[in-house]
């Protein structure tokens, strides 16, 4: 899996805290308005989709940052190498560290002195790229870190001192609203050292309907995915949903660039949740607000970077111009 924004992922198969889900869900469908945690799209099925996803013509994010990572990998890597020293390289939400790889095929190839420290909730992502990176990649020093991001950015700061790189791929940090990407880079902050630096990806705002289409595909794997999570509250907490009685409903505002996703009450309808012992009510065309993949422009990218303490060295974009690579040094 991808572990996305999430600093708190926590379910009982997964991290052993139990009841986190449960709780995280009962708490959501009890909201005005609804809304469930997209953390949660991804068990081993909503994996699955997600990959489905990444294939799919609409979905242009993925092939976008994979020109950038690919064809521009000399320039980044000299950049990582501006002060001349070894350093930690890590990945948070490593997943199967398809897009990073080109870096560290790379960075193995000329010999540099580093760490490769992918950090992922999911211990499977883990021993995984522990297993076979290495393979593909001869001679890579690897070392998984299983957790949350920001334990884990501790845990990394005990094993070492060196200079850190920190890559945040994929617009993940689009998962989060405006004012929790703040947050979450403010925290970045402080679990960094000054001259540190930050490869964080972010998808841009474009014409409104091709991002609407990537969030919209045709072949419905979007809505497959978006529908498994009440599957997965079916299958885990002992929910009753009847998926059929829900409507995939994506939308993108181009003036705040949130593209937010919407599963719709097509009917009134009771929703009993067993492990919660809970009842929830639905009227005819409400909502469950599913995620929010937020865009950016420059302009918004630069306010985030300045507001948190970093200060950008440099933009890699695609040659569509549609998604952006920023690094940022910590001050
Ligand atoms: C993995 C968070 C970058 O928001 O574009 C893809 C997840 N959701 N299609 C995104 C997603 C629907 C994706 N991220």
């Amino acid at each position: 899996m991808n572990n996305l924004q999430s600093t708190t992922q926590s379910t009982e198969t997964e991290t052993g805290l139990p009841g986190q889900f449960l709780n995280d869900v009962i708490t959501g469908l009890t909201s005005s308005p609804k809304y469930l945690e997209s953390k949660y799209f991804y068990d081993s099925i909503g994996d699955g989709l997600f990959q489905q996803i990444m294939h799919c013509p609409e979905y242009y994010p993925t092939p976008c940052e994979l020109e950038i990572l690919s064809k521009q990998t000399d320039v980044i890597i000299d950049l990582f190498m501006n002060s001349n020293e070894g350093f930690d390289l890590i990945e948070l939400g490593a997943g199967d560290a398809l897009k990073s790889s080109y870096l560290l095929q790379s960075m193995v190839a000329k010999n540099i002195d580093f760490t490769y420290y992918p950090i992922d909730i999911s211990a499977n992502v883990i021993s995984n790229l522990e297993k076979k990176l290495p393979l593909h990649i001869p001679g890579l020093p690897i070392h998984g870190l299983n957790g949350e991001y920001f334990e884990m950015l501790q845990k990394s700061n005990t094993l070492s001192n060196r200079k850190k790189v920190v890559l945040f791929l994929g617009s993940n940090i689009g998962n989060m609203f405006p004012a929790e990407a703040e947050k979450f880079c403010e925290s970045l902050r402080e679990n960094l050292s000054s001259g540190d630096l930050l490869l964080i990806g972010f998808d841009l705002k474009k014409d409104p309907q091709t991002i609407l289409d990537a969030y919209n595909d045709k072949q419905g794997f979007t809505r497959d995915f978006n529908l498994n999570l009440l599957n997965r509250i079916n299958r885990e907490l002992g929910g009753n949903f009847n998926p059929e009685h829900f409507k995939h409903y994506p939308t993108y505002d181009p003036g705040t660039g949130s593209c937010k996703s919407y599963l719709v009450s097509t009917r009134q309808q009771v929703v009993n949740i067993s492990a919660g012992d809970s009842s929830i009510e639905f009227k005819q065309n409400e909502c469950i607000h599913m995620e929010i993949s937020q865009k950016y422009d420059l302009e918004e990218i630069e306010v985030l970077a300045h507001k948190t303490g970093f200060k950008p060295l440099e933009y890699f974009y695609d040659s569509k111009n549609w998604f952006v690579d920023a690094v940022w040094v910590r001050e």
